[in-house]
């Protein structure tokens, strides 16, 4: 094939693994490679992994089959395709994933994305190989930045990872095993990518880490900064609008953060702060190091300090032990609350981490029964959440062209979508930020109308 090579990138899972597959776009960039949604027409294929529940780990499989197809393919019509495998089932399984898929070529694992313009040329000259070390040398440092062209193609909401890695082992978690342990940016790396992001237009920036408020990198004269001094500066970088953070662990809400949503009007009152169980013994065997009684005074606190704070959460059902009273704990839990949203999952064991070890696992049967109960109470309040929008204005920030003509989508300064349609949408551009009131709802979404003039 002639002109430079292609990379189709595809990412599983959260955040942490799309703002991964960015830098690896941007450091293959630097090797001559163009990005293509098109698999059928890429040279290099990355699939970007995750591994938290089963069902994710098993996608990947099923999804390698497909590619292997596309490899052969193309093999066919004299075309020679590469497979790589990144993210956290490739620093898990290892090897053991080329055994299973003799397609794969590269196996890399998270901590190794800089190393991948080396990687490829050594797949090219000797073959398929794994790389799933833990290098001392920054990765940060050695991935490259992406081009003004490439962010502004991505929107004007931008996550950038300020932390990775978690050292809390909840029994039910293989993060601490994928991600290693819990690493913070320098503060000066972050506002510089800050910066670089705002320059190319970027209006909201979500600082992300797997456990993101236990952040503790060192500030200018040397000295670790909280969460909430990170945010308070990141807050003065000019073009900046609106910050957000996830995922947060409710034993790392230090009172700088919460002293943030007081202090920072451009700190979105929204948080996703996962609980997982309103049980107290089950958070014990979860190894949560909180009670149910410590999350609701986290929440309690940050209502007092921003009252129209909006939560969501993660929940399992069924960890190992779990009771049918240990479960209407968590149901009692989310009444408490009142959660403008919520993931919830069945539990799932996975290998190496102690809970699946746990003698007394719950039966497929009864997760499965009290996930049901679980959803339905997560949409009612989600639904009495929205309900309570209709009606009234807020600042949106629009992020992309609705489906049809006139029509542009944003987001609230709680994460709903918002539909805005009217007259006045031509007035209004993508990265504006403009005053909304919602006329109508959909289960997933807010629908409005301009407000007022634009305030951009
Ligand atoms: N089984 C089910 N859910 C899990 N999560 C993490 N590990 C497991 C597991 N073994 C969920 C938690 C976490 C979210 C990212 O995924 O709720 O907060
Ligand atoms: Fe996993 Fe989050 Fe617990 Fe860390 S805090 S072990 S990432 S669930």
């Amino acid at each position: 094939m002639s002109g430079a090579p292609k990379v189709h990138i595809r990412s599983f899972g959260c955040q942490m693994n799309v703002y991964d597959s960015h830098r690896m776009a941007d450091t293959l960039a630097g090797e001559g490679y163009t990005e293509t949604a098109t698999p059928g027409e890429a040279d290099l294929i990355i699939l970007n992994t995750c591994h938290i529940r089963e069902k994710a780990a098993e996608k990947v499989f099923s999804e390698l089959g497909r590619v292997r197809r596309l490899k052969e393919e193309a093999a066919r019509a004299g075309r020679s395709v590469t497979l790589a495998v990144a993210g956290c089932v490739a620093q898990a399984e290892g090897a053991e994933i080329i055994r299973r898929a003799p397609a794969v070529d590269l196996v890399v694992g998270p901590q190794s994305y800089q190393r991948l313009p080396t990687l490829l040329r050594r797949v090219a000259r000797e073959g398929a190989l794994v790389d799933t070390e833990f290098p001392v040398e920054d990765k940060f440092d050695q991935l490259t930045a992406p081009s003004p062209q490439a962010t502004r193609a991505r929107g004007v909401a931008a996550f950038v990872t300020v932390q990775e890695g978690c050292d809390k082992f909840c029994t039910f978690c293989v993060v601490p095993y994928t991600r290693g342990a819990e690493l913070s940016r320098p503060v000066a790396k972050i506002v510089a990518e800050v910066e670089r992001l705002a320059d190319a237009g970027v209006r909201e920036v979500t600082l992300i880490g797997q456990n993101v408020n236990a952040y503790h990198g060192e500030g200018p004269t040397g000295e670790a900064w909280t969460l909430g001094r990170l945010l308070q500066r990141v807050a003065e970088i000019p073009g900046i609008a609106r910050l957000r953070y996830t995922t947060s662990h409710p034993g790392d809400m230090e009172d700088s953060l919460i002293a943030a949503h007081r202090e920072l009007p451009g700190l979105m009152p929204q948080l996703h702060l996962p609980v997982q169980s309103g049980s107290d013994r089950v958070l014990a065997a979860m190894n949560r190091r909180h009670t149910r009684t410590d999350y609701l005074r986290i929440i309690e606190r940050l209502r007092h300090v921003r009252p129209d704070m909006a939560f969501s959460s993660d929940f399992i059902v069924g960890f190992p032990t779990e009771t049918e009273a240990d479960f209407a704990a968590t149901l009692s839990l989310v009444e408490e609350v009142g959660f403008a949203s919520a993931f919830s999952f069945k539990y799932s064991p996975r290998p190496g981490t102690p809970a699946a070890d746990m003698e007394e696992q719950v039966s497929d049967a009864v997760r499965h029964e009290r996930l049901l109960r679980l959803q339905r109470a997560i949409d009612r309040q989600q639904a009495v959440f929205n309900a309570r929008c209709l009606g009234r204005s807020f600042e949106v920030l629009f992020e992309r062209a609705g489906r049809y003509p006139g029509q542009l989508v944003g987001r609230s300064p709680y994460l709903q979508t918002v539909q805005v349609e009217g007259e006045r949408v031509p007035d209004v551009a993508i990265g504006d930020i403009a005053r909304v009131t919602v006329t109508q709802l959909s289960p997933n979404s807010l629908f409005g109308t301009l407000a007022d003039a634009p305030s951009a």
